[in-house]
């Protein structure tokens, strides 16, 4: 099915070229002396204004816990009254940063009991996310989490009744959907920049031992400073194990592994880009080739994702790929593929690429040229470049400071999330499904519409 028809790709096309040059902005014409490409600011038009005071938690307090919670308070009005977290250390760490009178526990309903808390970030490990979500909406606050929105995909659909049932604003942490590349890429391809979308990719290459999840352990680490029994409470019984406390990534009862880590920000940006609610099948394949570390997850992965044809878009495939043993390839964060350029999308940017012009004399290919209304005369014509780059306004706070404002905003107003637990538990489905896929050495199928695994 086409989802852009050939007048929205000729206004696309004027209009690129008019904005390229300046004359719908007032921005001058720019040029990047690199590589050549034209390249134009990316600038957000509104703006969130401040509200009310609301009082924050966060519970667990790690690297991305406290990233968050240093984005959140960046938003006017944000107050932190406490932190939860099952390393001392952490709590120690949280005092010294944020202040003695921060209140400090290893208990999450402690903070969920208290009744001045308005909203809690929980950025656990994965195996935590849905039942620290769900007791904090009954408890009346609102959510803020992190992604994969649950660790595995039978655990989905209990955070979305929670949210019905207590119609609390809940967002997952996927930040990039907030993002001006993001929203810029959207526009671009619903007005038919890339023409019909027929291929999307990702790949990620890492090799320092830090990128791949061998953290350090805290000379103190031991079932004094941890609450070990907690932290394990819901899954497998073990004896304390710091490597499966502090590496948890690694370690299947706790962590995603590379798919629901890295590849659901993909999932993410590509459904608020296209407007699409998923694949229908997934495969996967991949192997541990380095890091015999004790860990249980592969550390080459890829993954093959089929979006089936629906009103928002045509059908297309996707490739994800993640190796972590590659110090040399880079990182494509995502990009979109359509029968007229390419779009690269990162948070700040979108590098917009357009197809090279092609003389053809092919019925077939002539017939495809009328459609999209596309010169055949044979008279050489002007060009638009062939590659634009839009690029976010210096001072850009980021997708980060974006998302997390999208949150306090819809508290405050009793608005929309960007990414509420129906899009979070749609953009994580695929992501554990490739991780099935990939154990059971078998393809998975999903109804995305339904949210529901299809056994076959
Ligand atoms: N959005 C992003 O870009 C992004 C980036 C990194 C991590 N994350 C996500 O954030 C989450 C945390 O990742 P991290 O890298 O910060 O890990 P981390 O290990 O640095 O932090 C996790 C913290 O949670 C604590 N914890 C464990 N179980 C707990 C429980 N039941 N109650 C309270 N605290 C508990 C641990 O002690 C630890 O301090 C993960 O879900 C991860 O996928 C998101």
């Amino acid at each position: 099915m086409k989802n852009q028809n050939p007048s929205s790709r000729r206004n696309f096309l004027r209009q690129s070229v008019l904005s390229a040059a300046g004359l719908t902005t007032g921005l001058p014409l720019l040029a990047n002396d690199k590589s050549g490409e034209m390249f134009s600011i990316l600038k957000r038009s509104g703006g969130f204004g401040p509200g009310d005071n609301l009082n924050i938690a966060l519970i667990g307090a790690g690297g991305m816990g406290t990233q968050d919670t240093i984005t959140a308070l960046k938003v006017p009005g944000i107050k932190l009254v406490a932190v939860c977290d099952l390393y001392n250390g952490r709590l120690k760490d949280s005092k010294d940063r944020w202040g003695a009178d921060i209140f400090t526990t290893r208990s999450y309903m402690e903070v969920l009991n208290r009744k001045d808390i308005d909203a809690v970030i929980v950025a656990t490990p994965d195996h935590w996310h849905q039942r620290i979500s769900i007791d904090a909406m009954r408890a009346g606050k609102h959510v803020y989490c992190e992604k994969p929105m649950v660790h595995s995909v039978d655990e989905g659909p209990a955070v979305i009744a929670a949210q019905k049932e207590t119609g609390k604003i809940f967002q997952v942490g996927s930040q990039g959907v907030s993002s001006l590349g993001n929203e810029k890429a959207r526009q671009l391809l619903k007005e038919g920049a890339i023409g019909d979308l027929n291929y999307a990719e990702g790949f990620w290459a890492r090799r320092a031992p830090l990128e791949v999840w061998q953290y350090p352990i805290p000379t103190d680490a031991s079932t004094q400073s941890v609450d070990w029994e907690t932290y394990i409470s819901n899954t497998t019984k073990r004896n304390f194990d710091a490597m499966r406390f502090f590496r948890w990534r690694n370690y299947t009862d706790y962590g995603t592994g590379m798919a629901g880590d890295l590849f659901v920000h993909l999932f993410s940006s590509l459904h608020f880009i296209t407007n699409s609610v998923g694949p229908n099948k997934v495969y996967a394949a991949g192997g541990l080739r380095y890091w015999n570390d004790g860990r249980e997850v592969p550390d080459v992965l890829l993954g093959t994702f089929d979006y089936p044809k629906s009103m928002a878009h045509p059908g297309f495939n996707l490739s994800l790929r993640c190796n972590f043993v590659d110090g040399t390839s880079g990182t494509t964060y995502l990009k979109l593929v359509g029968s007229e350029g390419s779009m690269d999308i990162t948070w700040d940017s979108v590098t917009l690429k357009r197809n090279k012009s092609i003389a053809s004399d092919d019925p077939f290919y002539v017939e495809k040229m009328k459609q999209s209304g596309q010169d055949l005369s044979g008279r050489k014509k002007m060009m638009p470049p062939e590659a634009i780059t839009f690029e976010a306004e210096k001072g850009y706070l980021g997708g980060p400071y974006d998302h997390m404002n999208n949150f306090f905003t819809a508290i405050r107003t009793g608005g929309k999330v960007a990414e509420d637990a129906v899009f979070g538990y749609r953009a994580a489905a695929p992501a554990l499904l490739c991780n099935d896929s990939y154990y059971k050495n078998s393809p998975m199928f999903w109804d995305p519409e339904k949210m529901q695994v299809i056994k076959k």
